[in-house]
């Protein structure tokens, strides 16, 4: 930064041309200076030079909640909120969701390249041989009260495997961060279904190697007298595609908490465990049960126009519809409404369907929701699955974590290898007080 040369020193090691620099006039001072763009960015310590005096600590940028800074160089996941393109290295989501399975895509994630045939059968049966927990992680479950929500269990739990593979905190071996790649992704659907049997007081279930892993999933979860689960492979077929749909989505809330805590250089267990407790949150995991709330309270298509009313009178919102991201249709969203169908032929009608289907056809066509450019989101449709696949609301959370840990986990694999990143320490606006007296307790 600084100068007027023709040419100017980018953060990238590369070398950034006069019209890729942003010019800046500081007017406390008259000062100019020139700041190299790249990648449509600027480098938020360049304007640490631009001071009042030489002692003056610097400029700084201020961005609460992140909202316009990229906090990380990511070849992972490519989103086109405007456009509503969502391509995980390269591959767009429809056709990963038409193609692959949820491990080939977990594969993709983390190894940047589709497995070939021999690569993906020694990734499935590694997964597959890591699916059962320590005997003590269920005794450790066990000892939960009967009403815990499954979120809180599967925080705990996934924190404890840091204790099982201490081995894990050396995150410059390859094999210990391969290990616990693995170990993440297996246990996670174990450690979800524990968490679910234990709510319903009923005997946990062991996973079952012979099963696909959303077929185990689903033998865990609902395995009751019979010798062999056997899940209806359409069933199947619709989990394994919301699996894909919400493998990964970049630098959301629970992502960036995994960066931010595995910056740490703390073993990835706990690293993922701060991603579980983000995606706790109802602003981030807990859309698609509001969806189905309100799906309940519009009761009859009839009562729609009466509701859109109400959202356009700011009474209500239009649950499962809007993005921070998407200004468009989410992709994942048309992918999720076709498999709605196919698990409704399965499972029987449901009235919550038509309802969702003439809402968003008349939201759509509603130029209060196109101006502001309202879409049906991921969430809109995802819950009316889960209800058809009889999972409890307070499991719908508990769900999104299990495929979300292949993408917090090439995350994290991405963050660790790279130079730039340091431990994340954001800094301050300080406005509080300065420099007070001590005032002792009797004189207060
Ligand atoms: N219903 C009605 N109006 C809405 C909705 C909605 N769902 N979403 C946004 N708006 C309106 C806002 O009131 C605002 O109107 P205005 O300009 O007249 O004031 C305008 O659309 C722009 O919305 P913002 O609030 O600026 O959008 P923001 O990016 O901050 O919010 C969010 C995005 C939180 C997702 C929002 O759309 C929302 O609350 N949607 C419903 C909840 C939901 O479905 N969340 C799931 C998101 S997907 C996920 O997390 C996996």
């Amino acid at each position: 930064m600084a100068g007027n040369e023709q040419e100017q020193a980018s953060g990238e090691g590369g070398v950034a041309t006069a019209e890729e620099t942003l010019s800046v006039t500081d007017n406390r001072t008259g000062e100019s200076y020139e700041v190299a763009v790249t990648d449509g960015t600027v480098r938020a310590m360049d304007f640490r030079e631009v001071k009042v005096a030489e002692d003056d600590f610097g400029l700084m940028t201020y961005d609460p909640a992140f909202t316009n800074t990229a906090s990380c160089r990511s070849a992972i996941t490519y989103i086109d909120g405007d456009a509503g393109i969502l391509e995980h290295r390269g591959y767009s989501i429809e056709s990963l969701c038409e193609n692959a399975t949820y491990l080939e895509v977990a594969y993709l994630l983390i190894h940047a390249e589709l497995p070939t045939q021999a690569q993906l059968d020694d990734w499935i049966h590694e997964v597959t041989i890591h699916t059962y927990v320590h005997e003590n992680i269920k005794k450790f479950v066990e000892g939960f009260r009967y009403d815990a929500h499954p979120m809180g269990i599967l925080l705990a739990s996934v924190g404890a495997l840091s204790t099982f593979y201490p081995d894990a905190k050396q995150i410059e071996d390859d094999y210990e961060r391969h290990m616990a790649a693995v170990r993440l992704i297996a246990k996670m659907p174990t450690l979800a279904a524990f968490a679910y049997r234990h709510n319903m007081g009923l005997p946990y279930v062991y996973p079952d190697n012979d099963l696909s892993y959303p077929e185990n999933f689903l033998s865990m979860m609902f395995k009751m007298t019979e010798v062999k689960y056997e899940a209806d492979p359409r069933l199947t077929k619709a989990l394994d595609t919301l699996f894909i749909l919400h493998a990964d989505h970049e630098q959301n809330c629970s992502t960036n908490a995994v960066r931010g805590v595995g910056s740490s250089q703390v073993d990835p267990y706990s690293a993922l465990a701060a991603g579980v407790a983000a995606l706790y949150g109802p602003l981030h995991g807990g859309a698609n049960e509001a969806v189905l709330k309100m799906l309940d309270r519009i009761e009859s298509v009839d009562n729609i126009p009466d509701y859109l009313e109400r959202v356009k009178e700011r009474e209500e919102k239009l649950m499962g519809f809007g993005h921070r991201v998407y200004k468009n249709y989410d992709p994942r969203a048309r992918v999720i409404k076709k498999n709605v169908e196919e698990v409704l032929e399965v499972t029987g009608k449901s009235p919550k369907l038509e309802i969702a289907v003439e809402l968003e056809k008349r939201a759509l066509d509603d130029e209060y929701f196109t101006s502001r450019k309202l879409y049906p989101n991921v969430d809109f449709y995802s819950g009316l699955i889960y209800e058809a696949l009889k999972i409890p609301t307070g499991m719908f959370t508990v769900i999104f974590a299990i495929p979300r840990t292949s993408g917090w986990i090439a995350q994290w694999l991405e963050m660790v290898d790279d130079d730039e990143q340091k431990i994340a320490r954001p800094r301050q606006v300080y406005i509080g007080e300065r420099e007070r007296e001590y005032v002792p307790i009797d004189q207060r």
